[in-house]
């Protein structure tokens, strides 16, 4: 069965699915996007993505492309063409095609693309039971990285140096030695009092959908949070560390910058919140 994507009105191969040369995403990164799990036949945390892409178009003063009502068919319309139970989706809205010029076109319609893939359950469970790597690296980026754009240089640069120094995430830290998020997912630690830590996401990191679910899982798990800047020495000390993302739910950190957190392995608290994240997390069909 070929892979189907959604391109701007049309279901097509995913191998001839293209958009033109002047869509303004290629051009000038002029654009937003979001990535969802598809879990078990669901797709996870729906409305939370959706409200925070109409929060992202909105900061750009970029159009909705089509309703609101319409892209959730479409979403669920390709996560069945490809028959993903598990997996991703990604949906990416751009400023669309025009003679290349930095102004906003006045005329031009927002181009959409949905694309959905499977994703061997196995792989993350593997992964959460080993735990990551990370290391850290200087903040570079712009201070509107609260905005889903996929203007994400610095973050592939970043995750690059992750690789090269056997690591799985880069973890950006600000001039005050304080951790901001990580290259594609937010930075939390554990601390030797249980406490769940994590930045405000009120300036300088993504609101992630999963951080705000884990929120609800932890109030579920009877865990305390504290939502306050933590910096690299605190979190090299901490009793756990992890990271969140929809395509990592809660991913156990086991060393940062090469020294390992506690004893090296996965903790029990980011286990548990990872075990119990779908039962309380947002399911629909697709
Ligand atoms: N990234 N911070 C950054 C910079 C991110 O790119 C992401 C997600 C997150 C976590 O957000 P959420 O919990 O809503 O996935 C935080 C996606 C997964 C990506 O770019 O692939």
């Amino acid at each position: 069965m070929p892979r189907i994507s959604y391109v701007n009105g049309r279901y097509e191969p995913h191998s001839d699915a293209m958009v033109h040369i002047e869509d303004r995403g290629y051009q000038f990164a002029d654009g937003v996007y979001e990535v969802c799990e598809v879990a078990r036949g669901f797709v996870v945390d729906m409305t939370g993505h959706l409200d925070r892409l109409d929060r992202s178009l909105s900061e750009l003063r970029m159009a909705w492309p089509i309703s609101r009502r319409a892209l959730e068919v479409v979403i669920g319309e390709v996560v069945s063409r490809n028959r993903v139970r598990n997996g991703l989706v990604y949906l990416q809205v751009t400023r669309g095609v025009a003679p290349r010029d930095f102004l906003f076109p006045t005329a031009t319609r927002s181009s959409l693309v949905v694309t959905a893939r499977k994703i061997d359950p196995a792989v993350n469970a593997n992964k959460a039971e080993a735990g990551i790597k990370v290391i850290t690296v200087p903040e570079n980026r712009w201070d509107r990285v609260d905005i889903k754009t996929v203007g994400l240089l610095p973050n592939v640069l970043a995750k690059e140096a992750a690789k090269a120094a056997g690591a799985q995430e880069a973890w950006f830290v600000d001039t005050d030695g304080n951790v901001k998020e990580g290259g594609s997912s937010n930075a939390w630690i554990v601390t030797k009092e249980g406490v769940l830590v994590t930045r405000p996401a009120d300036h300088g990191i993504l609101r992630g959908i999963t951080r705000t679910t884990l929120f609800e899982v932890a109030r579920k798990l009877g865990l305390k949070i504290e939502e306050r800047p933590f910096s690299v020495s605190e979190a090299k000390a901490a009793r756990e560390a992890f990271i969140s993302s929809a395509t990592t739910i809660a991913m156990p950190v086991v060393a940062i910058d090469a020294s390992p957190i506690a004893n090296g392995h996965p903790g029990s608290v980011v286990l548990s919140l990872r075990q119990a994240f779908f039962d309380v997390a947002e399911k629909r069909s697709a």
